[in-house]
């Protein structure tokens, strides 16, 4: 194998040894197999390919201090799966063969997990989605769930250090009442170009409001949003939101350290009182908000003022991260 730079890894693919498949046919999920072909042999009618029936995790396993290797809250992605399915009409994939095939699939990649001291992880992306031929709308009978795994980085190239994010009025990520609760990958195709646009810019991403009335804030695409006033911790709730299982997390560690957690409609107005603010996901970890700029409103909401995380952030970061690696207790029960 190359030699990796584990500490100077960006979120990019780098090829791994396996990766693990299994098939959905005549009404059954079939039997794990191991593969270490990076390309996968589909019909050129796939439903997956056509229709969009593709739903996906993002997960990540740590190698800690004591050189045991850490899965991050597995069954929880497991359930969020079974959701983005029963969404758009895909087969469920039962949570032990989940379970069995992520576990697999670290194991068997076990060398491109990065050391301790790079503070990079292995992520873990399992990928189910519809492989029967049909050219009718409407759902597939046969699946293929795959997990593939990969060494990365942070998502955002600045790490932990706060970012610029844009309001693009123009630009909606979902429906009101469509997927966005769901983790397909449909969502992610329909907020590239906003996502493309705010790069282009200057912005790490695009804060997105509600599509319905443009008032409250809903996500960022690859990442929730959360914002810290005084001593509560406060998170966007809608039915477009994605469930974030490190938001969720995070919601947990913040009430562990006295902050009161409110998920609820935010306006955005609200940026204005927030004394901090980020992004969070499996991905970016913690993105903390440098401003977020309303572009057609001419308005922009600084966060951080002198350029630094603040104090709550870098607490729930640190603790997140202990939890992950293994420097503090599971106390939870997140860890596999
Ligand atoms: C994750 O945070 O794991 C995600 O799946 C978001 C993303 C990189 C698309």
């Amino acid at each position: 194998m190359k030699s990796i730079d584990w500490s100077n890894l960006g979120f990019g693919y780098v090829k791994t040894d396996y990766n693990v498949r299994i098939n959905y046919r005549n009404g059954e999920w079939g039997e794990l197999e191991v593969c270490s072909d990076e390309y996968i042999n589909i019909h050129m009618a796939a439903t997956c390919l056509h229709y969009g029936q593709e739903a996906f995790e993002g997960m990540k396993a740590f190698k800690g201090k004591d050189g045991k290797i850490r899965i991050f809250r597995i069954k929880d992605n497991a359930e969020r799966l079974q959701t983005s399915c029963e969404g758009i009409c895909m087969a469920k994939l039962p949570i032990e063969k989940y379970e069995e095939a992520v576990i697999k699939a670290v194991k068997l990649n076990e060398r491109f997990v990065p050391p301790y001291e790079s503070g990079a992880s292995l992520y873990i992306r399992p990928i189910l989605f519809g492989t029967g031929a049909q050219i009718g709308v409407h759902p597939g009978k046969e699946f293929m769930f795959v997990v593939m795994v990969t060494p990365v980085g942070p998502y955002f190239k600045e790490g932990f250090k706060p970012n610029p994010y844009a309001i693009l009025r123009q630009y909606d990520r979902v429906a009101p009442l469509g997927t966005g609760r769901y983790k397909v990958g449909g969502n992610y195709a329909a907020g590239m170009l906003a996502g493309e646009h705010a790069k282009s810019l200057g912005y790490a991403a695009v804060l997105f409001l509600d599509s319905k009335e443009k008032k409250y804030l809903d996500e960022c695409g690859p990442a929730n949003f959360f914002g810290i006033r005084g001593t509560s911790y406060i998170t966007p709730q809608s039915d477009s939101i994605l469930p974030s299982i490190t938001n969720k997390s995070l919601m947990t560690l913040a009430k562990e350290i006295g902050l009161t957690v409110e998920q609820r409609p935010v306006l955005e107005e609200e940026l204005s009182t927030f004394d901090e603010a980020g992004a969070c996901g499996t991905a970016a970890v913690i993105s903390p908000v440098e401003r977020v700029d309303d572009l057609d409103m001419n308005k922009s909401y600084v966060i951080s003022k002198d350029g630094k995380a603040g104090p709550y952030s870098t607490k729930l970061y640190n603790k997140l991260r202990a939890i992950q690696y293994g420097d503090e207790s599971d106390k939870y029960g997140w860890i596999t």
